[in-house]
């Protein structure tokens, strides 16, 4: 697993120094702004694997989220100033519910871990382009899952229209949301240690069970992103890879998220894009992974 400090270290690598910066740093400052921080009651928590943590929230955020798109929650702890981006597993908009499954990798999260029903959270959203829904209707479509990106593939499972085969990587057997998940389609499991399923990842599902698809929509580690980036290229095939593991503040404010894009940004000019602000999805050809 990825500790939350390897993953400062290479986000670091990729943050642009000088004033382009600053005037980016204040760019996500005034966008953070514009987006409402709202406080949610928690409604119910429960551990549901190893270091992974199934929170439900009560908050009017429900009659917007979409899959794809997550929220940024505020620790407590004045000291961590900058919230954690997080998201989004499951949306109740009857009950103005949303659903965040998330793992323990720092302090801020750690924090979250030890919230009960009835106590409140900062949270700002909804944050997030999300999936593109509308162009997989009545085609076959892969949703492949890993790790922690795992959690966005059950709202999207649940919104999109279509033919849907689940492709899910664990490390081990220590599972989570496979039953949730399928209620909406045919589920695959692959885990690092052949302890469940296929033996591999994602990527030896597809081996394994000859499938095959229109469309790829994916959530999970850059390693599994890129594989998945080659395999649709090679098929001829789009794929919408969620970058969210990239993610550090989730806001536009820390920089810790650019990656080099296909596009000049009209904008800025420069083949660059925040995953936090203009994706995390992404269609996997635009982008440099
Ligand atoms: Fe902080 Fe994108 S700017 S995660």
């Amino acid at each position: 697993m990825k500790k939350w400090k390897t993953k400062e270290t290479e986000n670091e690598r990729n943050r642009k120094p000088g004033k382009q910066q600053t005037r980016e740093v204040q760019e996500g400052h005034s966008r953070m702004a514009q987006k409402k921080k709202t406080t949610v009651t928690v409604v119910s928590q429960k551990q549901i694997a190893a270091q992974i943590y199934d929170l439900w929230v009560e908050t009017e955020l429900a009659e917007e989220a979409r899959a794809g798109q997550f929220v940024a929650v505020y620790p407590h702890n004045a000291a961590t100033l900058l919230p954690r981006p997080i998201s989004i597993c499951e949306v109740d908009r009857d009950r103005s519910r949303l659903r965040l499954v998330y793992r323990v990798a720092g302090k801020g999260t750690a924090e979250f871990s030890a919230c009960s029903a009835g106590e409140s959270l900062e949270v700002l959203g909804v944050l997030g382009n999300g999936f593109p829904v509308e162009k997989a209707v009545g085609r076959k479509v892969l949703l492949m899952g890993g790790g922690i990106g795992i959690p966005p593939m059950l709202q999207l499972a649940r919104e999109l229209e279509a033919e849907k085969h689940i492709l899910l990587g664990y490390r081990d057997q220590d599972l989570f949301l496979q039953e949730d998940l399928g209620q909406y389609g045919q589920v695959y499991i692959a885990t690092e240690d052949g302890s469940v399923g296929v033996q591999g990842n994602v990527m030896d599902i597809i081996r394994v069970n000859a499938l095959e698809a229109d469309m790829i929509m994916a959530c999970g580690p850059m390693p599994m992103l890129r594989a998945i980036k080659k395999y649709a290229a090679e098929q001829g095939i789009a794929a919408y890879i969620s970058l969210e593991e990239r993610m550090a503040c989730g806001v536009g404010a820390c920089l810790g998220c650019v990656c080099r894009t296909k596009e000049i940004d009209a904008h800025s000019h420069v083949h660059n894009a925040r995953i936090c602000t203009d994706g995390p999805v992404f269609e996997a050809e635009e982008v440099e992974i």
